[in-house]
């Protein structure tokens, strides 16, 4: 198969877009998907400094490499969960490392077990009723809210693919979780002084791009999943969905893009547009709807 756009070999063949690029010509066409989706969106503009979620594996790192090409102010947060088996956490911060100091490019790292006195599994183990990946989530959020602030960013960003954009979707839709669906965007602006806005710049590209993209440009990344994937639910999702787009290619995106046409022109989930009220942990000083303290604070206490 030869390259669309120069006649070269083609190394991928992308069948929801009927494109089949080479080497060079897909390392310079990922870009600037990503740049049309960020000023599509007004994500944000080159004088803002963004600070990127990285989490060792390809979608991250290849988001924070090509935030760098574009010449956007990029920074990296890791932050360690304290997960040891396989020494997933070390491996990745090892990955995260490597890349940036490949790229020269700032980063920083928050251990939870230093800053908080116990790892995700430790914390997760006294807390019944959450799994470990929803206590996971809340202390990422709480983290990357509170560095993002500190730092000075105005802008966080997360490497949220089409393919778990898509899961998450079929998930919410099978519930009709009007709340979830409600606030599954790809900006969300920052509804309180002490939170940044969030964005998620790879949302029209698919896994197996991004995989492409980081072992085209030679980023070393972590493959294993994490030992407490939320996996089993949303990976099956993502087989679903492939399944479906492997008969009808580009579905998957259309599902995606679709919703998000629909629920911006006001054609879903009106009543869902209200604003919450927004206090602030007596503990932390950060946004919460809950009176006294917050859920992460909640946690640890
Ligand atoms: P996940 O929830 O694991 O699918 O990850 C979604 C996004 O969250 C990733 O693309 C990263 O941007 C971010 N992320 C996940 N884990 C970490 C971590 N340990 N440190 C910083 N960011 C993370
Ligand atoms: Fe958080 Fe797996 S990455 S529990
Ligand atoms: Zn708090």
């Amino acid at each position: 198969m030869k390259c669309r756009k120069c006649g070269q070999t083609a190394v991928i063949n992308m069948r929801q877009h009927r494109l089949a690029l080479c080497q060079n010509c897909f390392l310079d066409w990922v870009p600037e998907q990503v740049q049309r989706v960020i000023e599509k969106f007004h994500m944000f503009g080159p004088e803002e400094r963004v600070l990127v979620a990285v989490s060792g594996g390809k979608d991250s790192l290849a988001l924070w490499d090509i935030l760098l090409r574009l010449g956007y102010q990029a920074e990296g947060l890791y932050i360690h969960l304290g997960i040891a088996n396989g020494g997933y956490s070390d491996v990745s911060q090892q990955k995260v490392e490597a890349f940036a100091a490949s790229r020269g490019a700032g980063f920083r790292v928050v251990k939870v077990l230093q800053e908080y006195g116990q790892t995700i599994p430790q914390v997760s183990r006294r807390k019944r009723g959450r799994s470990t990946c929803g206590t996971c989530g809340l202390v990422k959020r709480h983290v990357l809210n509170q560095v993002a602030g500190e730092g000075g960013y105005t802008v966080l960003a997360t490497g949220h693919n089409v393919d778990d954009e898509a899961a998450v979707l079929f998930q919410n839709a099978l519930r009709w979780a009007t709340g979830y669906l409600a606030r599954q965007a790809p900006v969300l602006p920052a509804s309180h002084p002490k939170l940044v806005r969030k964005v998620k710049p790879l949302i029209r590209l698919y896994e197996r791009e991004m995989a492409a993209y980081a072992l085209l440009c030679g980023i070393d990344y972590i493959y294993e999943e994490c030992p407490y994937s939320r996996g089993a639910t949303t990976l099956f999702y993502k087989e679903l969905l492939n399944q479906l787009e492997e008969s009808s290619p580009g579905a998957k995106q259309s599902f995606y893009l679709s919703f998000l046409q629909a629920r911006d022109q006001g054609r879903l989930l009106p009543a869902e547009a209200r604003e919450v009220e927004l206090g602030e942990c007596q503990q932390c000083g950060q946004p919460t709807t809950a009176p006294g303290l917050c859920a992460f604070c909640r946690l640890w206490a």
